[in-house]
């Protein structure tokens, strides 16, 4: 071995030892071999996750309404009911638009405006369950024609639970 390679050998030796200084301490530090590459990876891992969780369940359900432990927000009722303004009014003694006047309408009986021409589906159902409690508004509301075939509302309904128990908590105020 002459002296060029041991010099070339020494050299080779403090060069891995400063690796192992470098990344070693890089590692104790980070918790990576490589430097900043900690926080790109928490990144990483966290679309992954999100990913992946809505592509096992692409169709994520919804939690289960429960009506006797969900609050309804009356405000947010009041914003439900703007839907029902272009043919309902909601004011003590408001006019009948293209549906009838709604105050009152909780607790009221059905076709409970004297003189609006109803359909005969729904003075049909005046007959067969009298009132306008919440139950029977609830399924009106989430669907007038299938609640009530042959309805003269146009509406398809409001789908989401929370949005008709909110509606009718404001629904309920109007008295
Ligand atoms: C496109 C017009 C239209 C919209 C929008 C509409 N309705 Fe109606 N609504 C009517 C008509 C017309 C009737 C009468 C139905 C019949 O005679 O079959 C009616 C009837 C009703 C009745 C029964 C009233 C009674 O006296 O028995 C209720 C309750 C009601 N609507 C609530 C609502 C609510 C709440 C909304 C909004 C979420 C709404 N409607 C949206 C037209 C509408």
């Amino acid at each position: 071995m002459n002296l060029l390679t041991r010099g070339f050998i020494s050299t080779v030796i403090a060069a891995d030892l400063l690796a192992v200084v470098y990344f070693g301490g890089t590692y104790i530090l980070t918790g990576s071999m490589l430097p900043h590459a900690e926080a790109p990876h928490i990144i990483v891992a966290g679309a992954e996750d999100a990913s992946s969780t809505a592509a096992s369940t692409p169709k994520a359900a919804e939690p289960a309404f429960d009506s006797t432990t969900y609050i309804a927000n009356v405000e947010n009722g009041m914003k439900v009911a703007a839907k029902c303004k272009a043919c309902h009014t909601f004011e003590n003694g408001g006019a009948n638009r293209t549906g009838p006047n709604l105050w009152g309408i909780v607790g009221a009986s059905v076709a409970h405006i004297n003189g609006f021409a109803y359909s005969s589906a729904m003075v049909a159902k005046k007959a067969e369950f009298g009132t306008w409690d919440k139950e029977h508004l609830n399924a009106y509301l989430e669907s007038p024609k299938e609640y009530v075939p042959g309805t003269k509302m146009q509406f398809n309904g409001i789908k989401k639970p929370a949005e008709r128990a909110d509606l009718l908590a404001y629904l309920e105020t109007l008295k």
